[in-house]
């Protein structure tokens, strides 16, 4: 109690001073403390109080006595006469509940023996704070409890009494409920709760406040118990699910069972209240590719799943308590692609066959490609390989076309097979290839070509009309009618005649062939033009030259100018008596229309008056003198002279020529009677006359080149050394003219007919002839023998030249 139990001391002084006065006359004596006072506190004087003697006191051996047994509490201060505390006064220990806590004490003193009875009032203070008797106060209360309903709570206790005993109760603030105090006949106090507001388990499951206490003391004191409200479930809540909306994304083609995603519904009631059943609503068919385990919530794939059929899926689904109470949510599964689709490429258009000459960049076809997938499954590369002219060039979206790059040309490739590939960006990628097969058409655009550049023909004269010369071949590479080749001859000229009229060319084959027979004398070689046309639209051709060569064929007989054939009679040489062996005294003149062997002339007495008497020059045709003229030689003198070429077979012709030997024409009777032929008379004076002009003016000039070389002659001339000189002019046509080919120029006839016998002329003629034509040593071998052959056939024929005219063929 400390300081605090002095006023009281104080008070209970005062107060018991008032009543010592009261009890004196009894010998009792009363005082009035509070509880709890400190140990030697003093409750008052009683020696003063009993009018006792202080000095006394211990000689009286003064003392307080309890009843009974009971503790001393109280005790007498022997040198001042007070009345102490010797021990703790708690009321509530000595009195309990009674309203009213009396301490009887009994001073005793001897010597006299005296007994005074003190009664000492404890005093309550309010020491006890209000005690429940469980730290906490358990409620269960059923969360369907309707609003209003009570509930008793447990009392509190405080060991004081009176105001200092419980006065009320507090209840901490909460939301449901409050609390009513009923104060019960007796003052005690009864609280009880009041549900203010309906419980929810699923909000609270406990609700825990504190209850207070209060005495009604000064200071007040108080008393706490927590109040737990544990409140118990009713199936009063549906299932709910975690998520309005679950969200899942799922590859394309998973495999059956594969969990999706695990949807829960919380039921916030317990028991079977809370026991949750899930369950799916399937809209249609198609979403039974997904199963919901009904237990544990699992979504799992249930079927084929193709994005390329469903992208996306939204499935309600619906969870269900024991007591049936549901609640839904949607399922919403995303598919997301899988590059599980090739490319696809389609042909829309091709222009098949394409002409060969179309310009590059030309469009030959469409193409399109297409991929079910998505994204970058879907965007698709399309190329094509490399060694062909073609590019593909894209077009608006999924297009492509196909364009050209270079010129075709059918004559090298004719069909493509182009191969496209079209590959996606997927990972991995997948490709896709077709090929499209591509023919190129025909267009003229090729001439026929000539295998060769030029053609020769070579055609022996006399050939058979119709006979083949030879044949062109053109090629043309393209394509039917347009590599069909047409050959045809140029419209042109030959000496003067169309040359349709001497070839003909066979328009399929080729072949040309001569239309009639050629005669090397009349010419020797021609060109023509030979077109080769293929038959496209408009045709190409191309043209080509065909040379034709004519080799000679010995078909001329030697032509005998001089002496003039058929035995003109008038034609007689007149030979000097005088005449020495070695003379010259006429010369046969022939000509060959034929030309190189076939024209190379010689000359053979066939037949003679006196054998003896003259020979000739094999090649030059003189005849001379073999011996000095004798007087008994016969004046006249018929010689039957052959002129041979030497063509195989050779032809040959024979005159006659009549010599006379005499100094005078007059002594020549008979000279009239030979010299007459009617038909022939004409001819020969021209002849004669010509020939004598021509030979005067060659006379001149021989007489030239004899002066020359007179100085190494010892014998004089006489009238025909020196040969008879024939004008080209009087030759046959063509005879002297010469293809190259080697054939005898006119010079070298003309030297031949200007030497005079001497065997190195012959030979140097035969070796500058052969050195074009023949090997000398050949015809050096041949020329004796077979001119032997020649003129014993020859012998046999009766006639002169006339027989020689007529040709071979
Ligand atoms: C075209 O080429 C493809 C692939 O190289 C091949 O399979 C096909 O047989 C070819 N077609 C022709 C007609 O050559
Ligand atoms: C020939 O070429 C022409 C164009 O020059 C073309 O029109 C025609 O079709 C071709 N003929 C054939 C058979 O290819
Ligand atoms: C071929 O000759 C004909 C006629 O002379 C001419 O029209 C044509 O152009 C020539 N062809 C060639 C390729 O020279």
């Amino acid at each position: 109690m400390g300081y605090k139990g002095f006023p009281f001391a104080g008070l209970a002084v005062s107060f018991s001073i008032i009543l010592s006065t009261l009890y004196s006359v009894y010998g009792d004596i009363g005082y009035s403390i509070p509880e709890e006072m400190k140990e030697g506190s003093v409750i008052g004087n009683i020696a003063k109080d009993l009018g006792l003697d202080v000095s006394r006191l211990s000689a009286r051996k003064a003392r307080i006595d309890t009843d009974g047994k009971r503790k001393r509490y109280c005790d007498i201060n022997l040198s001042t006469g007070d009345l102490i505390v010797a021990a703790r006064l708690d009321r509530e220990a000595l009195c309990g509940k009674k309203p009213s806590c009396v301490l009887k004490l009994e001073l005793v003193l001897e010597n006299p023996l005296e007994l005074h009875r003190i009664t000492v009032h404890i005093q309550d203070i309010n020491d006890n704070a209000p005690v429940f008797n469980k730290e906490k106060i358990k409620m269960e209360i059923r969360e369907s409890t309707d609003k209003g309903a009570r509930f008793s709570l447990d009392e509190a206790h405080d060991a004081d009494i009176g105001e200092n005993g419980i006065k009320g109760y507090n209840l901490q603030s909460n939301d449901h409920f409050v609390l009513n105090v009923d104060t019960e006949t007796g003052g005690r106090k009864h609280c009880e709760l009041v549900l203010e507001k309906e419980l929810d388990r699923e909000d609270e499951q406990e609700i825990s406040f504190l209850l207070t206490a209060l005495d009604g003391g000064s200071p007040q004191r108080s008393g706490t118990v927590l109040v737990q409200v544990t409140v118990l479930d009713a199936n009063d809540n549906a299932p709910v699910f975690g998520q309005a909306v679950y969200k899942a994304n799922l590859p394309e083609n998973s495999p059956l069972d594969t969990i999706v995603v695990t949807v829960s519904a919380t039921d916030a009631d317990e028991g079977v209240n809370g026991e949750v059943r899930y369950e799916l609503h399937h809209v249609s068919e198609d979403s039974n590719v997904f199963s919901l385990d009904e237990k544990t919530g699992e979504v799992k794939v249930n079927g084929p799943i193709d994005y390329e059929e469903e992208s996306s899926y939204e499935i309600r689904i619906s969870v269900t308590d024991g007591l049936g109470l549901a609640s839904y949510s949607t399922l919403m599964i995303d598919i997301t692609d899988v590059n599980d689709n090739q490319p696809v490429i389609y042909l829309k258009s091709l222009n098949d066959p394409i002409q060969e000459n179309v310009s590059p960049g030309t469009e030959v076809g469409i193409i399109n490609v297409q991929d079910a997938d998505s994204e970058n499954n879907r965007q698709v590369r399309c190329s094509i390989q490399q060694n062909v002219p073609f590019k593909l060039v894209p077009s608006i979206k999924n297009y492509y076309s196909l364009v050209t790059t270079g010129q075709l040309d059918r004559e090298l490739v004719s069909d493509y097979n182009i191969t496209i590939t079209a590959t996606d960006e997927g990972s991995p990628p997948l490709s896709s290839s077709k090929s499209v097969q591509l023919s190129v058409a025909d267009v003229n655009d090729n001439p026929p070509v000539f295998e060769e550049q030029s053609y020769s023909a070579h055609v022996t004269e006399n050939n058979k009309p119709g006979s083949t010369l030879c044949s062109v071949t053109a090629r043309d590479p393209d394509w039917r009618q347009n590599g069909t080749v047409i050959y045809s001859l140029l419209s042109g000229e030959v000496n003067g005649a169309p040359v349709s009229s001497y070839l003909s060319v066979n328009g399929d084959t080729g072949v040309i062939h001569a239309v009639r027979s050629f005669d090397y004398e009349q010419f020797r070689s021609f060109k023509v033009q030979v077109m080769a046309r293929d038959n496209g639209s408009p045709p190409l051709s191309n043209n080509v030259t065909v040379s034709v060569f004519i080799t000679d064929v010995n078909d001329n007989s030697p032509q005998i100018l001089y002496p003039a054939p058929e035995g003109n009679s008038f034609m007689t040489e007149l030979v000097p008596k005088a005449a020495h062996g070695g003379s010259v005294v006429s010369k046969v003149i022939a000509v060959d229309a034929d030309s190189g062997q076939n024209a190379w002339l010689s000359y053979h007495i066939v037949k003679s008056t006196d054998p003896g008497l003259f020979n000739i020059g094999l090649h030059s045709g003189e005849i001379r003198t073999q011996r000095d003229i004798s007087e008994s030689d016969s004046m006249k003198q018929n010689l039957i002279v052959a002129v041979k070429d030497n063509g195989q077979p050779s032809l040959s012709a024979t005159c006659a020529m009549y010599l006379l030997i005499s100094d005078n024409l007059a002594e020549v009777p008979e000279l009239k009677d030979m010299s007459h032929d009617e038909s022939n008379s004409k001819l020969t004076s021209y002849l004669i006359i010509a020939l004598v002009s021509v030979s005067t003016f060659f006379l001149t000039f021989i007489i030239v080149i004899l002066g020359v070389r007179f100085c190494r002659r010892r014998k004089p001339r006489l009238l025909f050394d020196g040969a008879v000189a024939i004008p080209s002019a009087y030759l046959p046509p063509n005879y002297a003219e010469v293809d190259g080919t080697g054939t005898l120029r006119s010079t070298y006839n003309y030297d031949a007919y200007l030497t005079t016998g001497s065997r190195t002329s012959d030979f140097k003629f035969v070796r500058s002839y052969n050195d074009n034509t023949l090997p000398a040593d050949q015809t050096l071998r041949k020329s004796p023998t077979d001119f032997a052959d020649v003129l014993q056939e020859s012998e046999g024929s009766p006639e002169g030249c006339s027989q020689c005219r007529c040709p071979p063929s």
